[in-house]
C-alpha cells in the first residue's frame, strides 16, 4: 500500500492570510496544497485564478495540486502551468477532447489529473487511463467546502484501484470533499492514497489536524 498523502484544501483557509495559511500548512506536515479554482459556471461558485496561485507559489516550496472547475478548461491550462501549478487536475465534463487537454497539461511538463463527480462513471477515463499520473474521486458535488461525504462513491474508488494494480499503472488516487477522521479510513481502505480536506483541517490545529488524518487513515 502507498504512503498516504495530505493535501489540504485552502478553500477552507482564511484568505485574507493566504500566504501565512500555506506556511503553517507546510510546516504542519502537508505533503501538498489543494487549489480549487471555480469559474461561477463549471460550478456555481467563484474562487482565485492564476495570478494568485502565482503569488502564493514564490513564497514556498510545496507541490501545488490545482483542481480546475472551469470550462471550456483548455483555455486556461497554459496559464495555470506558467503560474506554478504542480498537478493540474481537470474534469472530462469541463472540456470537448478530454484526451487532447491531458495532453496539454503533460506537454507543459506537469502531473495529469482526471476528476470524476460523483455521478460520473469510470468509462469516463478510458482513453486517458495510460496518460494521467491521478484520478480524483469527488465525494461530493464540486463547488463548496463543508459538505457531507457520499459514501456511494466509494465502489468506485475499489474498483480503480483494482485497474490500476492490475495494469500496474502508476496513478495516484485522491478522494475530495467531506473527508474527516471518520471517512478518511473508508477511503484509504477502498485505495485511496491522497486525502483533500478543508474543514477538518482548518478546524483547530492544522499541524495536530494533518497528523491525526494521516495516522486515522
Ligand atoms: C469541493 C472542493 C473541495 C472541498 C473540500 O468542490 O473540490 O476541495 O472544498 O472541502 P471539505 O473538506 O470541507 O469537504
Ligand atoms: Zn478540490
Amino acid at each position: 500500500m502507498k504512503k498516504i498523502q495530505i493535501s489540504p484544501s485552502i478553500l477552507s483557509a482564511d484568505f485574507s492570510q493566504l500566504g501565512n495559511e500555506i506556511k503553517r500548512l507546510e510546516e504542519g506536515g502537508a505533503d501538498m496544497i489543494h487549489v480549487d479554482v471555480m469559474d461561477g459556471h463549471f460550478v456555481p461558485n467563484l474562487t482565485i485564478g492564476p495570478p494568485i496561485i502565482k503569488a502564493l507559489k514564490k513564497n514556498c516550496s510545496i507541490q501545488f495540486d490545482v483542481h480546475l472547475m472551469i470550462s471550456p478548461v483548455e483555455k486556461y491550462i497554459k496559464a495555470f502551468a506558467d503560474a506554478g501549478s504542480d498537478i493540474i487536475t481537470i474534469h472530462p465534463e469541463a472540456t470537448d477532447n478530454l484526451k487532447r487537454a491531458v495532453g496539454t497539461i503533460k506537454s507543459l511538463g506537469k502531473k495529469a489529473g482526471v476528476s470524476l463527480n460523483p455521478k460520473t462513471h469510470i468509462s469516463a477515463l478510458k482513453d486517458v487511463i495510460n496518460d494521467i499520473d491521478l484520478i480524483l474521486i469527488m465525494s461530493v458535488n464540486p463547488g463548496f467546502a463543508g459538505q457531507s461525504f457520499m459514501g456511494e462513491v466509494l465502489p468506485k474508488v475499489t474498483e480503480l484501484r483494482k485497474i490500476i494494480n492490475d495494469k500496474k499503472l502508476k496513478i495516484d488516487i485522491e478522494i475530495d470533499g467531506g473527508i474527516n477522521f471518520e471517512t478518511a479510513p473508508l477511503a484509504v481502505k477502498a485505495g485511496a492514497n491522497i486525502l483533500v480536506s478543508g474543514t477538518t483541517i482548518f478546524s483547530g490545529s492544522l499541524k495536530d489536524n494533518i497528523q491525526k488524518l494521516r495516522n486515522c487513515a
